[in-house]
């Protein structure tokens, strides 16, 4: 990884806003010496933070945008965690299988999926859920974290505005209804574990394993 340059990190600036609230619930799950497998790293800085937040495990970043792998590699040169953290894995939730070696697997205590499911294709949930079902046990969780629709509440003015945005960019594309989410969710053998309030009216979601 000498070669990098620092110049290919990208700075997505809702990371250093939402990182500290999203590690404090992810403190909760984390089993010391394992690892955490993040769908859809983007610019790399959650990962890194979260890295340097909780040293005893591996935070294996993952993401199929070639330019955002460059960013996360050139992240982790940065903060000088070549040593401890693995190169991001070209990983797009809709491949069959995911290319996740058989080392890996084995140290998987969860995976993590970061703002995602609204900026993709539906398609792209439910083959999150198939998948990662491949990849946990029952001491295992998944995560997902973002902005939802929730029947039993109104959603937020400023919600209801991404969303409208996001479905101009790509009529694919949308805030999910965290029912339809638990159905796929329960479809795949999973069970919904917590739903918890986050800032800037966003969601951590936890499923774990039937
Ligand atoms: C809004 S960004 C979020 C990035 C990062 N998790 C964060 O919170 O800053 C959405 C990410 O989803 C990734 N993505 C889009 N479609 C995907 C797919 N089919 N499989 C995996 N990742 C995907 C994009 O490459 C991008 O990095």
């Amino acid at each position: 990884m000498d070669n990098i340059n620092y110049d290919c990190r990208l700075n997505f600036p809702a990371t250093i806003r939402n990182r500290e609230s999203i590690a404090s619930v992810l403190s909760n799950y984390i089993s010391p010496n394992s690892l955490l497998l993040e769908i859809a790293s983007g610019s790399g800085e959650h990962g890194v933070f979260f890295q340097k937040k909780f040293p005893s495990i591996t935070w294996q970043t993952s993401d199929p945008e070639l330019v955002h792998r460059k960013s996360i590699n050139s992240w982790i040169k940065h903060e000088g965690l070549y040593s401890k953290m693995p190169e991001p894995i070209d990983l797009d939730v809709e491949m069959r299988p995911w290319p996740i070696t058989k080392s890996i697997k084995s140290l998987i205590n969860g995976i993590v999926c970061i703002n995602m499911i609204h900026i993709s294709p539906w398609s792209c949930t439910r083959s999150l859920f198939e998948q990662s079902r491949k990849y946990l046990d029952q001491s295992n969780f998944l995560m997902l974290y973002g902005p939802f629709l929730r029947k039993e509440r109104q959603t937020s003015e400023s919600n209801l505005n991404f969303d409208q945005s996001l479905k101009i960019q790509n009529p694919l594309w949308g805030l999910r209804n965290l029912n339809n989410v638990n159905d796929i969710a329960i479809e795949n053998g999973f069970k919904l574990d917590h739903v918890i309030d986050m800032p800037a009216n966003n969601l951590s979601v936890i499923y774990s394993i039937k």
